[in-house]
């Protein structure tokens, strides 16, 4: 229904648009009844509904929902398609339990492996978390409800996550932590956005100016509405004027009633208000339109759904002599507690009641004709049970293969804290080392909600990666095992050796106030490959039944201004004897820059079903972010001039396929010419490439000269070789060495024409 938000806007008072400003209570806004404006329920989220049955009563229980694999499983699928589905799903679920915004997708990046809260994110790398959020996003939407991306923004830890700063520079920032949230926003144009709890750079983020305002608002373009994480908001006014329209949940008047202050002694201009209204307006319209009543979903479609994704979610890391997949005729022992009590969800906020259970044991009976179980540990506690574990043994012993089932408990992982090391339980540990030696038919599969180590990964024939794969669980793990699935999830982040290798090991989780985000760009995979660590399973590896032949890579172009774009084309074959899927991978390497630039990063992904001996071509087109970084100086992404390979294949750490590309650029790198910008900067604009060039030059021909001051000490060889090796610096000096030693005469104020004429060259001087 069409509205005039003006209209209705100007007919409130101060006090009714204050109001709308915070909740009504835990999940709800607030109606104004006489202006029609309806009250709407958001809840929780992200990948299963977590509704109390009476939104207004903190004390009613939850709705049974449909549990599908959390953020992390279901990004190992690769699969926007799966994604999007599961997404429509949700938002059938919102529809039949009256809910208009589930708070999800969280799509912050896996910082550290230690992130308490890993589970519920999809991946390290931002171009891969950024499209599957984009995928929920629109899912869920496309059923008329809402999504709240979340946490906008660097919410990368647990520890102190309601006060710590984080420190991040701007370009990290941009190229790591806020990309992830680029896809969900702008393609998804998602409804809302939360901000998280904790400071950027020096102001919380229900107040982040920059955040809010100039990247969300300003430079995204997003029309819907900031709320708060629940609780996060800091000054109530001050976040109003940074871009914050609803805090969540409603604690009491006061923050309302300093709303009305402040615009009553003229510190909050009431357009800022007004505009918060306008926003908050649109969304509540829009939840209620979009209500479907009397709607009702099919808890067992949903529940196959859910089977399908866990399925698809699901990490082959090991498969020596072929043990997988299993067959009807092998006895086996299944082993582990949970294979009757399966960790399948996270603790915290995401928390579900599922609609109903597949337990692993019950859905390997159903396809073993002969098995049985012993629980090796216990379900609580990491301390090994020595009589558990030699009656697992015996078991294994009698059985031709032994299938354990091992990973994290609840208290090892969840949201309020970090993890503090990489390890399973000792009890689990010892449980797999002791069956892996007295069974040579030992498969492990684990059920976590980020990577451990595997001390024991040498000692048993296969190892399958089942995330937290929701209600579903069970069953798709036994889908997998007997091959009725072919396995094609592959890993969305890397799985280190130990935890002193990983990126942030010495800045995580931080001191007390802040946290540094010293590795800046070289998260996960990004760093691996910077510092060539092996890791224990690199980033986007994964393996399948079948096997897979990357045949052909071509580009449509061999070179390109930063305004084109380029088609490539990848084939891959299936060359084995089963049907499966692919996940072909795409990377965008450079191979020179004047900035530092990781190795390589992921640009594109297809996943691809093949028959056994089928080969299928798949397109990606790139454009200049494929191969831009972001430049601080004009806070923008800029795409420098020079070669790049583009190389594929079916992990981060094997890409076979490569094609180079010269890329033109034809945008300037800084805002305006100065004292400091950089001979090679100006070399690589036509307009003043000559000047500099030759600027440049004449200032080599007087080092030459000051050089043979030299000559007898060094002798004309020891000169020429110096400077050769100084030369080829010269072009990263800045243009204010023209008034120095080498500018032979050229004064501060020939220096200032000189930079004033370069100026009015690029027309940067309005
Ligand atoms: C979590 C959010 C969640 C909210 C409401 C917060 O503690 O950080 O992710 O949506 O609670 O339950």
């Amino acid at each position: 229904m069409k509205r005039n938000l003006t209209d209705i806007i100007s007919q409130m008072t101060l006090e009714e648009k204050a109001s709308l400003c915070s909740g009504l209570n835990m999940w709800q806004t607030k109606p104004v009844e006489r202006l029609g404006i309806p009250s709407i329920v958001m809840t929780d989220g992200p990948h299963g509904l977590r509704k109390q049955a009476n939104p207004g009563d903190m004390s009613s229980k939850t709705v049974p929902a449909t549990c599908f694999p959390s953020g992390a499983g279901l990004a190992s699928s690769w699969d926007r398609e799966l994604i999007r589905e599961v997404g429509a799903a949700i938002g059938e679920e919102c529809q039949q339990e009256d809910v208009q915004i589930i708070l999800g997708p969280a799509v912050n990046i896996k910082r550290s492996p230690l992130c308490g809260r890993n589970f519920e994110y999809f991946s390290e790398d931002p171009f891969l978390s950024s499209e599957m959020g984009a995928s929920h996003v629109k899912g869920v939407q496309s059923q008329g409800v809402g999504t709240s991306v979340k946490h906008f923004a660097a919410n990368n830890q647990e520890t102190l996550r309601n006060s710590i700063n984080a420190v991040v520079d701007e370009r990290t920032l941009n190229e790591i932590y806020l990309r992830s949230f680029e896809g969900p926003i702008i393609e998804g144009d998602a409804w809302t956005v939360m901000c998280a709890y904790n400071q950027v750079n020096g102001d919380y983020c229900s107040e982040n100016d920059y955040l809010l305002n100039q990247v969300l608002k300003q430079r995204w373009g997003h029309g819907g509405l900031v709320m708060t994480d629940w609780g996060a908001i800091n000054e109530r006014v001050k976040g109003l004027k940074a871009g914050l329209e609803l805090e969540m949940p409603y604690v009491g008047p006061e923050h309302d009633r300093m709303i009305v202050e402040a615009v009553q002694s003229g510190e909050l201009e009431e357009a800022v208000l007004d505009e918060a209204v306008r926003r908050l307006l649109t969304v509540i319209f829009k939840g209620y339109d979009g209500k479907k009543e009397g709607f009702t979903y099919d808890a067992e479609v949903h529940h196959q759904l859910a089977r399908r994704a866990a399925a698809d979610c699901m990490v082959l890391l090991k498969n020596e002599g072929s043990l997988l997949p299993l067959k009807p005729e092998q006895s086996v022992a299944v082993i582990g507690a949970f294979a009757k009590h399966p960790r399948y969800q996270g603790g915290g906020s995401s928390h579900i009641t599922p609609t109903r259970m597949d337990a692993p044991f019950d859905a390997i009976a159903g396809m073993s004709a002969d098995c049985a179980f012993a629980p090796g540990y216990l379900l609580k506690g990491g301390e090994a049970d020595d009589s558990l574990i030699e009656e697992a043994v015996k078991l294994a012993q009698s059985k031709d293969v032994a299938v354990i089932f091992a990973g994290l408990p609840d208290s090892f992982e969840s949201e309020g804290v970090d993890r503090t090391r990489l390890d399973m339980p000792s009890s689990h540990i010892r449980l797999i080392e002791a069956v892996a030696a007295a069974q040579p038919n030992t498969v492990v599969v684990l059920s976590n909600g980020s990577p451990v180590t595997m001390p024991w990964l040498p000692q048993v024939q296969a190892v399958l990666e089942g995330y937290l794969g929701g209600q579903a669980t069970g069953s798709a793990a036994a889908d997998v095992l007997y091959g009725k699935v072919n396995p094609s999830g592959k890993l969305a982040e890397t799985f280190p050796v130990r935890l002193e290798q990983t990126p942030a090991f010495l800045n995580f989780p931080g001191g007390k106030s802040e946290v540094t985000y010293g590795e800046g760009l070289f998260v996960g995979y990004r760093y691996y490959e910077a510092k060539k660590e092996e890791p224990l399973f690199p980033f986007g590896y994964g393996l399948s039944y079948t096997t897979f032949a990357y045949e052909d890579i071509r580009a449509d172009r061999t070179s390109m201004k930063d305004t084109d774009t380029v088609n490539v084309s990848v084939t891959v074959r299936n060359t084995g004897t089963v049907a499966g899927k692919e996940i072909v991978q795409l990377y965008v390497k450079p191979l020179e820059s004047h900035v530092v630039r990781p190795v390589k990063e992921l640009k594109g992904f297809a996943k691809v079903h093949l028959q056994p001996g089928e080969a299928k071509t798949v397109h990606f087109v790139l454009d200049q972010r494929a191969f831009a970084y972001f430049n601080t100086d004009i806070h923008d992404w800029f795409a420098e001039s020079g070669a790049y390979d583009i190389v594929a294949g079916p992990s981060s750490a094997d890409t076979p396929l490569s094609v180079t590309l010269s890329l033109e650029s034809t945008g300037i790198p800084f805002r305006k010419v100065g004292r400091n910008t950089k001979f090679y900067e100006l070399m690589a604009i036509p307009e003043t490439a000559a000047f500099a060039k030759e600027a440049m030059e004449g200032s080599l021909e007087r080092l030459k000269q000051m050089g043979a001051m030299f000559a007898e000490s060094m002798g004309d060889d020891g000169i020429a070789e110096l400077f050769e090796a100084v030369v080829k610096w010269r072009k990263y000096d800045a243009l204010r060495s023209l008034s120095g030693m080498m500018g032979g005469g050229t004064s501060e104020a020939d220096l200032s024409k000189i930079i004033d004429d370069l100026n009015t060259k690029l027309k940067l001087n309005s």
